[in-house]
């Protein structure tokens, strides 16, 4: 075959030798613009796992590769005047210009065309002449531009400015990430050795504080110095150096990241990242473009055609890519974020840094590193309260709000149950509470509680508004307090435009079959086209409805629950006041943020007024309505979360979605976490966190990272009312109470799962 590569990068030369080895007879040229030793950039990093993937391809390159290697294992962050260090985490570097240099003699000496400083015009020349075209062009990839109706690329440049410097500094000891506060904001280096006598050192920061810093308008040389002056201290009087003199002007660069619909057209395909990019902070970028030449080679081998070779080469690599891009672009958000997390104790701040790009979990951490996040669990328990020399998983630290001490981090969420009798809780409650709060969670949050019966969801609804139903919550209530030490939250709401709806079986959220009563909302919005519209509330409506709210939460107060829950979320009474999707109101109650935050406020202030100061208060709020700018965003859920602070609400119960037919949430492990993180960082407000988190190492690395204050489970509860005291029997922590009469269940279980006898077994 006549191959072209156009591009001697990392992809081009690395394809050309693959297709060498798989068959000595094809005639591949490679196209380089620049001169074979005229590289940009100084080092890049390589992990076990792709240094293994070259050794199968190509055992010689991959020999010399590693001859060149510098190794490290420790990562070192200096932040706030301290060092922290982190071992285990077993990284490689070598110099690019070094990493080309080999790759360039590999394929010489595999009798590869290697044409440097030729620059190619455009690959539908080179189509024309050969029987295939590798674009390896890198970043800046000409021919996805020149076929960008066929590739469809998508690309997405990052706010963050960020220069690849070198320095003669060692940081042979650890992969070092240094944050320094400057007059003009926080400024960050990525440094790491990668030979002998040279250091990659890549600057970064916030667009605004380079602004300031008015590092655009230097010369590469300029910007140097100026950078040596903030890192002077790290840099042990050695120069910062730039290789990048056939850029123009700074060499500063805003992270494109790209990923094309298409990577090949007739017979030209796109490859490395050219193709694809992953951010510089996770170092895949050479891994991607290195493994994508072997999968290209390998496809072109196995597949009776070129197409079936690039439909095979697409499919397989695209997976990868995806896989590497949402770790990157959490770790590059993370770094986009940073300045939420700077006011992080230095344990937590590392532990957040480290954990970044969710690929390492905290049971990982612990693989790497056990004494360190040893320490940090150790400070995790001090700052909670557990006494000076416990060590334990974050989700078993003691919780204060007010004066309710919790005895872990897991909280039951709220899940309606749809088995009370005309809002009556029934025996099905009792059992059902009942076994949760003998499960082991520390905090058990009851269904929507309704505040009257046409604020119900369903006839199956719970209510708080008859003597009968604050008595069998009573009864509720102290089951959960005699047998167990778990806590008991009521969450209490209203339906509004969602009321009058079928059990959650039957057909979620129409209207019912017969028997619909009228509903309210802030406006006459229905909730879909088959829902009644809703009577928008007049003044006394909302006088009425607040006045309820006081009724019962002073029921659940006499009733002895030690906490109250107002549900301002999904789409229900409170939440449809919040989101401007539903809330269409002209008076002082729509229009902006503060006048739709202004009844939940007034409901919250009302409830708080009756309900024991001793006691705390949390609200649950839709955090995204996951329809863009015309619902509530993220950021519009720090504006809501401040002003609920401001009023005096205790914590935060951030969840999202469920306010609008249109919403099209993007679900994932752990989706909603991130609206918590921000609010709890960004306002300083206590929060728990929800939403698809269900393995215990979820539940640790949310509240070791400072995400959560607590976490909600719900459906893993259904599943398992049990999941808090099984968790502990996984991790063989012994520390949470079983009920007595289950002792020789939990002996057995300790010991099923790995673990010794625990202390007493009665029988
Ligand atoms: C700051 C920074 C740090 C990074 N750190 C790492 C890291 O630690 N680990 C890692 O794995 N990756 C890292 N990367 C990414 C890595 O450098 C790239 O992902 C990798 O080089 C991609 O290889 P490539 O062959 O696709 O593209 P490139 O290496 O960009 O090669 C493309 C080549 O094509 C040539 N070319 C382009 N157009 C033409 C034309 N018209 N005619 C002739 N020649 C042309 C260019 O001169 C260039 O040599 C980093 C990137 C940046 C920006
Ligand atoms: C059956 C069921 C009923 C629910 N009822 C309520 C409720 O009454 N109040 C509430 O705020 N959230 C309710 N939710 C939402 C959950 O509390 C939680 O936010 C959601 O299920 C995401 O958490 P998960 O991924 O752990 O299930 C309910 C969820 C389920 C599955």
């Amino acid at each position: 075959m006549k191959i072209a590569c156009l591009g001697g990068g990392p992809a081009g030369l690395y394809f050309a030798i693959s297709m060498k080895l798989r068959d000595a007879t094809h005639d591949i040229t490679v196209f380089e613009r620049n001169k074979p030793d005229d590289t940009f950039g100084w080092g890049v990093v390589l992990s076990d796992e792709t240094f293994e993937n070259l050794a199968k391809n190509d055992p010689l390159s991959a020999g010399e590769i590693r001859r060149h290697f510098a190794y490290w294992d420790d990562i070192a962050v200096h932040y706030r005047g301290q060092k922290i260090v982190s071992t285990g985490h077993g990284f490689s570097g070598i110099a690019r210009k070094k990493l080309l240099q080999l790759l360039q003699q590999r394929a010489r000496g595999l009798g590869v065309d290697l044409r440097f400083q030729t620059e190619v015009a455009g690959a539908a020349e080179l189509a024309k002449t050969h029987d295939l075209v590798v674009a390896a062009d890198g970043l800046n990839s000409r021919t996805r531009n020149e076929f960008a109706t066929h590739f469809k690329p998508g690309v997405e440049t990052r706010k963050n400015k960020f220069v690849w410097l070198g320095t003669r500094q060692k940081f042979d000891d650890a992969f070092t990430f240094i944050f320094e506060e400057t007059e003009h904001g926080w400024i960050w280096a990525h440094a790491y050795q990668f030979d002998a006598d040279t250091a990659t050192f890549i600057v970064e920061c916030a667009d605004d504080t380079w602004q300031k810093f008015d590092f655009g308008t230097m010369s590469q040389d300029e910007n140097c110095r100026a950078c040596e002056r903030i890192f002077a201290k790290y840099l042990g009087g050695h120069r910062l150096m730039s290789n990048a003199a056939h850029v123009r002007g700074s060499a500063w660069l805003n992270f494109p990241r790209v990923l094309c619909e298409k990577w090949s057209y007739e017979n030209i395909v796109l490859m490395g990242d050219a193709a694809a990019t992953a951010h510089f902070s996770v170092g895949s970028g050479t891994k991607l473009a290195m493994e994508s030449a072997i999968a290209m080679a390998n496809y072109l081998r196995s597949e009776p055609t070129m197409a079936a070779a690039f439909a095979k080469y697409e499919d397989a690599r695209r997976t990868e890519v995806l896989r590497l891009q949402s770790a990157a672009r959490n770790s590059l958000e993370w770094f986009e974020d940073v300045e939420r997390y700077l006011h992080l104790d230095p344990v937590q701040f590392n532990y957040s840094l480290l954990t970044r790009s969710q690929r390492i979990s905290h049971e990982n951490l612990r693989l790497r590193d056990k004494k360190w996040l040893e320490g940090a669990e150790a400070w995790f328990q001090r700052l909670a309260g557990a006494g000076d020399n416990t060590v334990r998983r974050p989700m078993f630290a003691p919780f204060r709000l007010r004066d309710m001490r919790l005895k872990n981090r897991i909280v039951v969420s709220p899940m309606a149950q749809y088995k009370a009798i005309d809002g009556c809780p029934t025996d099905w409650h009792l059992v059902h509470y009942g076994e949760r709060a003998k499960g082991g969670a520390g905090l058990v949050c009851i269904e929507m509680t309704c505040v009257s019966p046409e604020g119900r969801i369903t006839p199956g609804c719970t209510g708080m508004y008859a003597p009968a139903h604050e008595a069998a919550w009573q009864r509720i209530v102290d089951f959960v307090h005699a047998e167990t030490d778990a806590k008991i939250c009521c969450q209490l709401g209203h339906s509004g435009a969602k009321g009058s709806t079928q059990l959650g079986w039957e057909e979620m959220d129409a209207p019912l079959k017969s028997g619909n009563w009228p509903v309210l909302a802030p406006s006459a919005v229905a909730w879909s086209p088959r829902n009644q519209v809703a009577r928008a509330m007049t003044r006394a409506d909302m006088d009425l409805v607040r006045d309820q709210f006081v009724a019962s939460a002073e029921m659940a107060a006499r009733a002895g629950f030690d906490m109250l829950e107002i549900h301002c979320a999904h789409g229900y009474l409170l939440s449809s006041f919040i989101t401007p999707l539903t809330n269409k109101r002209t008076d002082a109650y729509g229009g902006s943020l503060e006048n739709r935050m202004r009844y939940p406020l007034e409901i919250f202030h009302a409830v708080r007024a009756v309900w024991p100061a001793e006691k705390p208060i949390s609200v649950r709020i839709s955090a995204n309505d996951w329809v863009g700018a015309n619902g509530i965003e993220p950021r519009d859920a720090v504006a809501i979360s401040r002003l609920l602070q401001e009023a005096g609400v205790d914590i935060c119960d951030v969840s999202a979605g469920q306010t609008s037919i249109a919403a099209r949430p993007v679900y994932g492990r752990m989706f909603q976490t991130p609206f918590s993180d921000r609010i709890r960082n960004e306002t300083g407000m206590a929060t728990m966190a929800v939403g698809n988190i269900f393995e215990p190492d979820h539940v640790n690395s949310i509240l070791m990272a400072g995400r959560a204050d607590l976490v909600c489970l719900a459906r893993p509860h259904l599943a398992d009312p049990y999941w808090t005291l099984h968790a502990a029997a996984k991790l063989s922590d012994r520390g949470e109470a079983w009920p007595q009469p289950y002792y020789a269940g939990r002996d057995q279980l300790y010991r099923l799962s790995g673990g010794s006898e625990p202390t007493t077994t009665a029988v």
